[in-house]
């Protein structure tokens, strides 16, 4: 190799001579890593947080498929079908329906850099992490933000949320559906004819709710609507689903400012997702695989129907508050009306350390619980009622193994895991 070099120096002249000299002078400085020369390793476990959730088989099995180039016109027809995915569980007409490459926090910096110019009054209802951070986004945009600020646990009433828009007259207004560091579920309607009738946008966050508890983005009003692949789609992180009404479409076609970022634009996104009825153009490379699989969490949740799979997780989530509450836990959200059914939240019990519950149960148990989030951080523990469309893991028969529903098993009564604070966890025998 290095002979042919030196021949084709003399052949070239000067102009290799760099070359064959950065070839054979210089060293590695960095071994190959040892750890990556070891087999890849990846512990088995029953996602029973927030999320990421559990892959389902279909969803798994899509991530296994070949590569096929990002422009080709089997993967438009593809997206076709993902974005008519996204209306269907959106509940939507909106033509401006897409999929942004990046996790829920990318849709929510998608909706509020392209609809917020610097100065723009923006109103938002921080009871949670989430606020929190769409608040903060929001600040780095140069918007006027105004957080509505609320202890973890609590929402917005349709009267709350008309001071906070008759005082400081936002264009925008962002909420989050399902409070995953809560576990509270706010509830929706009025809020986009209120929200109309003071000229001000609706921006939803469903990352946790979506699929799990009814929404209905045009019906209820809503402008710009997000959520997350890996929670009750089953896909894996990394995509997001977002969808601008007309009226916010206007707004980000009226800009003065072209939106600080190039990635973000939804004018260029709207392009590669064929919404806006011309050509297809390269912007960035989707992450194909990662599409393939968000293709088959729709399809299995279009499958299923929406309004089952929110039946089934009431029923779920309503075994589980049941049987928590039978071994004498708090649930943190008191009202079972505003309790979010894909994430229940359990109050620390007096003389516990969150993290030592949550260790336990991974440790001992494979299961994964997690602490709260933001200000609820050590408040109470989110977990979720057991994924109802989905076998999951084998999990080692321990005292600890979960018991869950199969696919297809009739759900009543609803088969769900108790988790219970010694550890274990038990529930109806298959
Ligand atoms: C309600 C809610 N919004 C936003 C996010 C952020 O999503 P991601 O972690 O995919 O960026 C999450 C993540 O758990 C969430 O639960």
């Amino acid at each position: 190799m290095f002979q042919a070099l030196v021949k084709a120096k003399a052949a070239l002249g000067p102009r290799a001579a760099g070359w064959v000299r950065t070839m054979a002078s210089n060293q590695l400085l960095v071994a190959p890593p040892k750890a990556l020369l070891k087999p890849l390793s990846v512990p088995t476990r029953l996602l029973l947080g927030p999320g990421p959730s559990n892959l389902s088989p279909r969803t798994m099995a899509a991530g296994g498929l070949q590569m096929i180039g990002h422009m080709h016109k089997e993967m438009y027809q593809i997206m076709d079908e993902i974005k008519e995915g996204v209306q269907y569980v959106f509940q939507t007409r909106n033509p401006l329906t897409l999929v942004i490459s990046g996790s829920g926090h990318c849709a929510l910096e998608a909706a509020l850099v392209n609809v917020l110019e610097p100065g723009d009054s923006f109103l938002v209802g921080v009871n949670g992490i989430w606020g929190q951070r769409a608040a903060d986004i929001g600040e780095r945009l140069g918007a006027q933000v105004h957080p509505m600020t609320k202890d973890p646990g609590g929402h917005y009433t349709l009267q709350e949320v008309e001071e906070g828009l008759a005082q400081h007259k936002p264009v925008l207004l962002f909420l989050t559906h399902g409070e995953s560091s809560s576990g509270v579920l706010q509830p929706l309607d009025g809020l986009g004819e209120l929200c109309h009738r003071y000229k001000c946008l609706l921006l939803v966050d469903s990352v946790a709710s979506l699929g799990g508890t009814p929404l209905y983005m045009d019906q209820q009003g809503i402008d710009i609507l997000y959520s997350g692949s890996q929670k009750v789609l089953n896909a894996p992180p990394g995509t997001s689903l977002l969808s601008f009404s007309d009226t916010a479409k206007k707004k980000i076609y009226s800009r003065k400012t072209k939106p600080s970022s190039f990635y973000l634009d939804v004018k260029h996104l709207a392009n590669i997702w064929g919404c806006d009825g011309q050509p297809r153009m390269y912007h960035h490379t989707t992450p194909v695989i990662s599409l393939y699989s968000l293709r088959e969490g729709l399809a299995l949740l279009a499958e299923q129907g929406l309004e089952n799979s929110w039946r089934r997780h009431r029923e779920a989530a309503a075994y589980l508050h049941g049987r928590l509450q039978a071994l004498g836990l708090r649930l943190f959200v008191k009202d079972p009306a505003l309790r979010l059914p894909t994430v229940t939240t359990v109050a620390v019990p007096a003389g516990y350390d969150w993290k030592d519950i949550v260790s336990y149960l991974i440790d001992r148990c494979g299961i994964e619980i997690t602490g709260g989030l933001g200000p609820s951080t050590g408040k109470g523990y989110p977990g979720k009622a057991s994924p109802p469309a989905l076998r999951p893991p084998r999990l080692p028969r321990s005292p600890g193994a979960a018991l869950m529903i199969p696919l297809g098993t009739p759900l009543s009564p609803v088969p769900v895991p108790t988790v219970s604070l010694s550890g274990s966890v038990d529930g109806p025998p298959r």
